[in-house]
């Protein structure tokens, strides 16, 4: 394997329209966190780079629902992503935002040289214009139903439901998201990036010399190039982004997905702007983007291409490790829908239990598939495994070395077989965790974490200290003496996953942050080494403290569930034209008694009433048989409009007709009087 000098670890720059939820944890940051962690432990070179996206219709349609400008939106937004990440250990050596000045000049530097290099298309064509606001409908700004799978409100680029990438004009009756109405298309002119021209470099790179990537990273790609690639555009028609820096471009910025990863760059250059070059343009920097899976197009075609198209020794990266979708109890998280759980909120109601999310996400982190957050799970995940086994170790052999040896590190004798393969288990681990994270897999990686401390319980359950005690003091000690090693060990191995409760523990034993080759070590701490007082690792989540979280999420669907209810609420027909009070007048309206029905025969809809009109007994044929059967209007007292021309219907003669009221959706209701009066009395 190659040995880079560097290693530029990226993650998704989350769009500042929203706080950061559990799924983009699980997804992205987390992985990513334990990724620059390792590594830094390893000694390596590392810089971990992220910041806000901050333009792109996201951010304008937030804008527009909060009634405020997209600078206060993201404004809000970035400080708040920014604060949470930082309580929850996210170790990011720079979290900037791509309104920043670097960024605004690296990126419209970027596009520059690319304009000037001629490595973009040129081209007018029609799109989606909605005359009512009177600007074009790029992106989400657009919606209709989704061509592949129906649902109704898939967006002008993407269908949150099937998660396909598309294009305005494949949207099924396309509506503008602005106003609602119907656009038009109208010509325009944009710069087109030739991605069709770099498919067989693609194909190579990818294809042939990335096989070992993920297989959901591999395979997305690789039906990407077999449908053909087809140019696409990096400009649009809006006012908020960074703009087109070309004459004749007013009104066009750059598309945020061209802008954005430049964000990778401006961001370095932010943090080391004598250096940043050494970065990103070394065959000796490793750099690996972390992403979500509907970002995957972008990091592994889109961006690339603008690289390479570039040149200048500008390096790719040599892994896009994308995870899949993180769901929470069952159903997708949305934030439109606010079924999430908000980092920011979790951090206020879970004070200093940044650990247990980790834990928790990392070890559900949708790796291979989509995978599912309850918090039934959380709870036992903390209370049977990072109490029960982590914390009661750890608590274990610090309590008792307190107990029996004044809170030294004992001495250590002979070592029986099981110490030394309780010992040689933790060195073994110590290598199945490495491949792990090397290889991506940090499920696994903290799963095997995990069979350190449980290496440790086993030790302590089968040999008994506390048994032994009185008979054979010098036994305790070598015991102990391992016991703290591995706990010594576990301050190491956990680092990358649990940074808060390893920085406890190395407290505990009063110990130095440690490099990682000393995991599984023997001699981490020395004989007569003075321990701190034990405190506990983790506490119990009581039953209460998830009734409550699952609560709030029961009131979240039974809001939902509302709105919802009231989107579907019948629409009425338009108002008809004015109607002078003389025409008014004209009409004869009465109450009547239905004293007979039957249905007219081979119609669905028709009834054929006998009524009492108070002055004569008639017939009328009404179409509200598919509201009302002929038994059910029999003794009705109902309204009629007695002074109707008659008409035949179906060979029947009807003298007037009954008044009901009508939803747009075909629901129908009789109208009557608030109580029985007389027939014949007059309404108007
Ligand atoms: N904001 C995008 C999202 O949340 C991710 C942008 S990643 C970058 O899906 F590469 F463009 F920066
Ligand atoms: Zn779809």
């Amino acid at each position: 394997m190659k040995e880079y000098k560097r290693y530029l670890i990226t993650s998704a720059l989350p769009y500042a329209n929203g706080p950061v939820h559990i799924g983009h944890l699980a997804g992205v940051y987390v992985p990513a966190d334990i990724y620059a962690r390792y590594l830094r432990l390893r000694g390596r070179d590392v810089r971990f780079i992220c910041g806000s996206d901050e333009h792109g219709v996201p951010i304008t349609l937030q804008a527009k629902k909060l009634g405020c400008s997209p600078q206060d939106v993201v404004d809000k937004y970035h400080k708040i992503i920014k604060e949470s990440f930082e309580k929850f250990g996210i170790s990011f050596d720079i979290y900037s935002r791509t309104t920043s000045a670097i960024h605004e000049k690296t990126a419209s530097d970027f596009f520059r040289k690319l304009y000037d290099d001629g490595k973009f298309i040129e081209k007018e064509s029609e799109q989606f214009y909605d005359e009512e606001a009177g600007q074009f409908l790029a992106d989400r700004y657009i919606t209709g139903t989704c061509p592949k799978c129906g649902a109704e409100n898939a967006y002008g680029d993407q269908c949150e439901k099937c998660g396909s990438t598309l294009s305005p004009d494949e949207l099924i009756n396309p509506k503008s998201a602005i106003s609602g109405s119907n656009p038009v298309k109208k010509k325009t002119k944009h710069w087109y990036l030739p991605l069709d021209k770099y498919e067989s470099w693609l194909k190579q790179w990818i294809l042939a010399d990335h096989k070992e990537w993920k297989t959901n990273v591999y395979g997305q790609c690789k039906s990407w190039l077999d449908g053909g690639l087809q140019p696409r555009a990096v400009s649009r028609d809006l006012d908020w982004g960074v703009p087109v820096p070309v004459e004749g471009a007013e009104g066009k910025v750059l598309y945020v997905w061209f802008d954005a990863p430049i964000g990778y760059i401006s961001n370095t250059i932010e943090l080391m702007p004598g250096q940043w070059e050494k970065w990103w343009k070394s065959e000796d920097t490793k750099m690996v983007h972390f992403i979500g899976k509907d970002n995957i197009v972008f990091h592994c075609i889109v961006f690339p291409v603008m690289l390479k198209a570039y040149g200048d020794g500008f390096i790719l990266p040599d892994n896009v490790p994308a995870n899949e979708f993180l769901n929470l109890e069952g159903d997708k998280i949305s934030t439109s829908r606010n079924w999430a759980i908000w980092l920011n909120e979790y951090l206020d109601e879970f004070p200093g239990q940044q650990d247990v999310l980790r834990y928790v996400l990392c070890a559900n982190a949708p790796e291979t598939k989509d995978n599912d957050f309850t918090w039934k799970d959380f709870q036992t995940r903390n209370n049977s495994e990072l109490v029960a086994i982590f914390g009661n170790f750890v608590n274990r052999a610090v309590v008792l070395t307190h107990k029996y040896f004044d809170g030294k590190v004992p001495h250590k004798g002979e070592l029986s077989e099981m110490d030394r393969e309780t010992l040689a288990c933790v060195a073994s681990l110590k290598d199945s965790i490495e491949r792990s994270i090397e290889n991506y897999r940090f499920r696994e990686a903290l799963k095997e974490a995990m069979d350190i401390a449980r290496a440790g319980n086993k030790y302590l359950a089968d040999t008994e200290p506390w048994k032994i005690a009185k008979t054979d003091l010098g036994r305790v000690a070598t015991i102990l003496n391992v016991s703290l090693q591995i706990c010594a060990s576990l301050s190491i191995a956990f680092e990358p996953f649990l940074p808060f409760t390893t920085e406890k523990l190395r407290q505990m034993l009063n110990m130095d942050k440690k490099p990682w080759d000393v995991l599984g070590s023997s001699e981490i701490l020395e004989e007569g080494h003075s321990l701190n007082q034990p405190q506990l690792l983790f506490s119990k989540i009581e039953d209460e403290t998830i009734a409550f979280q699952l609560e709030k999420l029961d009131r979240i669907k039974k809001e939902n569930e509302a709105k919802k209810a009231n989107e579907q609420k019948p629409a009425y027909a338009p108002l008809k034209e004015e109607c002078a009070f003389d025409d008014f007048m004209k009409m004869d309206i009465r109450t009547a008694t239905v004293l007979e029905a039957e249905r007219v025969p081979k119609t669905d809809k028709l009834l054929k009433l006998l009524i009492d009109t108070g002055i004569d007994k008639r017939v009328i044929v009404s179409g509200i048989a598919e509201c009302y059967s002929p038994e059910e209007m029999v003794g009705k007292q109902i309204c009629i409009l007695a002074n109707l021309a008659p008409r035949k219907i179906r060979g029947i003669e009807s003298k007037g007709m009954i008044l009901m009221s009508r939803e747009e959706n075909g629901k129908m209701k009789i109208v009557s009087p608030e109580e029985r009066m007389g027939n014949g009395a007059s309404i108007g």
